[in-house]
This record gives structure tokens, C-alpha cells and sequence, in this order.
């Protein structure tokens, strides 16, 4: 079988994927509708990490969104993203969600998440992706953090 080629962090990282707010991502209280920044998260952003990472199409499975703050229209949302770990079919990516105001000069934190994406196989299967290789401390820090959170979920699995 032929050997899966391991990945740098850095090779798939997002620094910098945007977008505007505008009146149609507005709720009745005219801050952007949650939805709206979770299809950022899962689909535009975090879905495009696993996918490069694995070359495979990827579902999300399991999503831990914390949303600190409302964001308005005339900011523009910025995203990073990276993959924090790879087991076996499964890819944790994470994500910081900041939004500025270039009238006001203003730059907010919004929010964070960790997504758990899949690789599938053309029968819709999981399928085998290739490990990370975490260079930097923030990326070892965040590699050893995934797997607790994995262990949490199995735990919580088991019981
Ligand atoms: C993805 C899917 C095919 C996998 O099904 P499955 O064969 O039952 O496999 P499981 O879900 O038990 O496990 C698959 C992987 O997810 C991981 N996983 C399962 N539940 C998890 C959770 N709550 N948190 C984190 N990881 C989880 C497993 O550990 C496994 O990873 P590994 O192979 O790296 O060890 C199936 O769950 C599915 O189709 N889900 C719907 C996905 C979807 O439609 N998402 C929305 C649209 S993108």
C-alpha cells in the first residue's frame, strides 16, 4: 500500500479568509445570524483544512463553538484556521474568528471552535489520513489539547 505523505501545519493553515458583513447575514436584532458564521466555520473555512489535508471530501462530525461577542454590519470577519491534529479518519481543525471596523480602526474578537471533520472514501466510508507534524510550541501546545478533548469525547462515549 502505498505510504501517506505527513503534513506540516503550516502547508494547510488558513491566515486570512474574510468576509463583509452585510444587511441579508442580519437577524432581527442586526447582529449576524449565528448560522451565518458557523457555515464560515464548518464549510468556507474549517471543511477547506481537512479537505487539503487529506485530499478526500470531508463531513463535519462533532463542532465546539464558543461565540464571545456580536459582530455588525460594516465589519469584515477575519478566520484562521489550522489542523490541530490527525488520527486515524478524523481531523481536528481550529479556528479564531476576529472582526474589524477599518472605519473605526477596530479589530474584536468574536469567537472560536474546534471542528472534527472526516475523510470519506467514495463509498462515503472513513478513510485513512495522513498524520501532522506540529513544529512550532503553539502547535505542539495545540496538538497535545486535541487529543484531551478526544479522550473527553470517548469518555463520554463509553459511559
Ligand atoms: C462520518 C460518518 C460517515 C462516520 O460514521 P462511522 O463509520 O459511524 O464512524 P464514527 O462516526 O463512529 O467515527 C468516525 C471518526 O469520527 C470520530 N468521532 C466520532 N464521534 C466523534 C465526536 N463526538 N467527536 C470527535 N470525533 C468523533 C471517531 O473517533 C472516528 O475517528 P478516527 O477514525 O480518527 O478514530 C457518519 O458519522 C456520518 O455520515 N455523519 C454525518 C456527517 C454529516 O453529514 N455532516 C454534516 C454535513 S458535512
Amino acid at each position: 500500500m502505498k505510504k501517506m505523505r505527513t503534513k506540516t501545519v503550516r502547508e494547510t493553515a488558513v491566515e486570512e479568509a474574510f468576509h463583509e458583513v452585510e444587511p441579508k447575514d442580519l437577524n432581527a436584532s442586526d447582529t449576524l445570524f449565528g448560522g451565518e458564521l458557523m457555515h464560515h466555520l464548518l464549510d468556507k473555512v474549517g471543511g477547506k483544512v481537512a479537505q487539503h489535508h487529506s485530499g478526500r471530501v470531508c463531513v463535519t462530525r462533532h463542532a465546539e463553538i464558543d461565540i464571545a461577542a456580536s459582530a455588525y454590519l460594516g465589519e469584515t470577519l477575519f478566520f484562521k484556521a489550522s489542523l490541530n491534529r490527525a488520527w486515524e479518519s478524523s481531523m481536528e481543525v481550529g479556528m479564531k474568528v476576529t472582526a474589524v471596523d477599518f472605519q473605526k480602526v477596530t479589530l474584536r474578537y468574536i469567537g472560536n471552535a474546534y471542528v472534527t471533520f472526516v475523510a470519506l472514501d467514495d463509498e462515503r466510508r472513513p478513510v485513512a489520513v495522513p498524520a501532522v507534524i506540529p513544529r512550532t510550541l503553539d502547535q505542539k501546545r495545540r496538538y497535545r489539547e486535541a487529543e484531551d478533548r478526544r479522550a473527553f469525547y470517548r469518555r463520554k462515549k463509553k459511559s
